[in-house]
């Protein structure tokens, strides 16, 4: 490799050692091909030599091949990993490229700067202490410049360098640079940013980037590379109150019980005390166990084995804390959510929640606004599509401990999981936890559910009957019922159209509206079965996660999911309320099955096609399954 480092080949010992003691900062770069964002980088790592071999043949073939530089060296394609991203001049995934100099290890994330990637972007920027962002001198402050500005300020990097570009093309001249400097301070007042550096640079001709420019000499800041050597940002989080989510309990025999984790922020010693966040229990640390000897200190960052002084119950997804400075319990909050997959989010539909270990259910219960990253103008929404970003209220199945984002990173971050497909959706920066629901407690009622069951002598479940409109849903329910009411049972019949006249009234058929309507519909199912009815639902639900919901609600033996799976074809013969004419002439939107997708159930406990088979043996079917006698 040609490396700058002679003590390789003398000392690789003592060359390891030094690599191992530098700090490392991660930084990451914003602007477009068009800046000359990987003009930069790749001037970067050529200047501090980390490149192979192999690599410097390649990068001089390609200059001359497809290089934009006549020839000679272009940086940029050092950058352009990926074919693809050669050929269309764009970069369109997160790479991290790692240098060093002597006296610090980088991490640089290098994303897109379209509005179509800012997914990309987040993502890059959320483990970043540093944002360079780029600007074209020739150019000034843009949009995209607003932004990427925007976006790194979400995220919570607090140091900015303005690398004012193409110095050279503006004949290196000062007004030019303190004028866009002096626009984007104006602008950056309103993000919250502790530091705005501007530098003058050329990435092409080095000027400014790691030695000083014999062109600008009006400037008289630090260069680049003096900028990102000497920023101090490593104790930003060692300086927060101590928190550490635990990741397992280790109990390799009956003597020892140690809590490992990663310290997310501050410090901790021996003799510390700690509280449990969610339960408040408090104990002492006794020691620090890691891999070789017990440590004096640990600190934000470091992977460790904590036991206690007392026999406390900790468990995995707990948060030990700083007594003195406790994180928030609660079970709702506000938070800002980057939307990062294809599928819109909808409010009402369950989700999965990771925040540091723990990782539980969660409902988006409203989606406040939306921001539009190019204005930072709010503007009204129902759902969140990809690379949008919203203010919501959440709503969890139980409380966690959380720390508002902008007082600590990790523990105020989280990423949204899809029920079924475990993709990650979205990432969310907590605002604030939401202190309406702490005087509300659960009462435990004298009479229990199944002190009620029993009195109507039956088993309560909920028989949820799903399919395409005009499958016989409700020809079935309907019959099911009277069938029921003969055996003596006690019922009740929920239907869509029926539900639609009231409780559901206010909603229509859009993915939000169905959401809801099958969220309400379960909870309202889930009280009943409570009060000891046998429960019929029939309802489209069309979607897989909606079903998934309420059978969570409920225990496995009080869920039945039917699918009613008559053929599309012959539900749009009967056609017994004319809607699917009307959908297919483009009279009715959103028309299931037309217009608007309906997700099979994948393990059903029944099937039931009703054009081969009669209600009656529908029923019978049913009864079989579902009611113990
Ligand atoms: S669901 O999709 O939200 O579960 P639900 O079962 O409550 O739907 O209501 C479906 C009934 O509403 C249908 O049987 C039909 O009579 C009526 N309807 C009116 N417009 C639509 C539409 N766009 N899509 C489906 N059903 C519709």
């Amino acid at each position: 490799m040609a490396h700058q480092s002679d003590m390789i080949r003398s000392d690789i010992y003592a060359y390891l050692k030094s690599q191992e003691e530098k700090g490392m900062l991660r930084f990451i770069t914003c602007g477009s091909v068009d800046d000359g964002k990987s003009t930069l980088i790749g001037r970067l790592l050529w200047d501090s030599k980390m490149i192979f071999e192999d690599q410097l043949a390649a990068l001089e073939a390609d200059s001359k091949r497809i290089g934009t530089q006549s020839g000679a060296i272009d940086y940029a394609l050092l950058l352009d990993g990926l074919q693809a991203e050669r050929e269309q001049g764009i970069t369109i995934d997160v790479a991290y490229r790692y240098f060093s100099t002597d006296k610090r290890k980088f991490i640089v994330a290098d994303t897109p700067g379209h509005e179509q990637y800012t997914r990309n972007m987040v993502t890059g920027a959320s483990t970043a202490s540093v944002a360079v962002i780029l600007i074209d001198a020739r150019k000034g402050v843009l949009t995209q410049t607003r932004r990427h500005s925007f976006l790194v300020s979400l995220v919570g990097i607090r140091h900015v360098v303005l690398a004012i570009n193409k110095m050279d093309l503006v004949e290196y001249t000062a007004s030019r640079f303190h004028a866009i400097r002096e626009e984007y301070e104006a602008f950056a007042k309103e993000l919250s940013f502790s530091e705005v550096v501007a530098i003058p640079i050329s990435a092409l001709q080095g000027d400014n980037v790691l030695l000083h420019s014999d062109s600008m000499p009006w400037y008289h800041g630090p260069t680049l590379m003096e900028y990102l050597e000497t920023i101090d940002v490593c104790d930003e989080s060692v300086s927060k109150p101590f928190r550490m989510p635990i990741q397992w309990v280790s109990r390799p025999n009956l003597d020892f019980r140690g809590f490992c984790g990663t310290i997310a922020s501050g410090s901790i010693r021996p003799g510390d005390q700690v509280v449990v966040a969610g339960s408040g229990i408090t104990s002492k640390v006794a020691r620090i166990v890691t891999m070789g000897s017990d440590l004096e200190h640990g600190q934000a960052g470091q992977s460790i084995t904590l036991t206690m002084e007392d026999e406390i119950d900790i468990s995995r997804g707990d948060l030990l804390s700083d007594p003195q400075s406790r994180p928030n319990c609660a079970d709702q909050f506000e938070a800002h959510i980057v939307w990062m997959h294809e599928e819109p989010l909808l409010p009402g539909r369950s989700y999965l929640l990771k925040n540091g270990t723990s990782t539980l259910q969660v409902q988006v219960s409203s989606l406040k606004h939306k921001i539009n990253v190019n204005t930072l103008q709010r503007e009204p929404g129902k759902t969140l599509a990809l690379n949008e970003i919203g203010v919501c209220n959440l709503a969890l199945a139980k409380p966690i401990a959380v720390d508002p984002y902008r007082e600590n990173r990790a523990t105020g971050s989280f990423i949204l999981i899809d029920r079924l497909t475990y993709a990650t959706v979205g990432a969310g920066m907590i605002d604030f936890a939401l202190r309406r629901a702490t005087n509300i407690h659960w009462h435990q009622s004298q009479v229990s559910p199944k002190v009620r069951a029993g009195l109507k002598d039956q088993h309560p479940c909920v028989i949820w009957l799903t399919g395409l409109s005009g499958s016989g849903k409700s020809t079935i329910a309907s019959a099911l019922e009277q069938r029921l009411c003969e055996m003596g049972k006690h019922t009740m019949l929920l239907d869509g159209d029926n539900i639609r006249h009231g409780l559901n009234k206010d909603l229509g058929f859009t993915d939000v509206d169905r959401v809801e309507n099958i969220r309400r519909i379960g909870e309202v199912a889930k009280l009943m079965v409570d009060a000891g009815l046998i429960v019929i639902a029939a309802f489209i639900s069309p979607y897989r996660a909606e079903r998934e919901m309420v059978r969570g609600l409920l225990s496995d033996e009080s869920f039945f999911e039917i699918y009613v799976n008559t053929p599309l074809q012959e539900c749009e013969r009967r056609d017994a309320k004319g809607l699917y004419k009307k959908a297919r002439s483009g009279q009715l939107p959103n028309f299931t099955g037309i217009s608007s997708p309906y997700e099979e159930p994948t393990v059903p406990a029944l099937r039931i096609d009703t054009s081969k088979t009669g209600v009656d043996q529908a029923v019978c079917l049913i009864t079989d399954l579902c009611i113990k006698h």
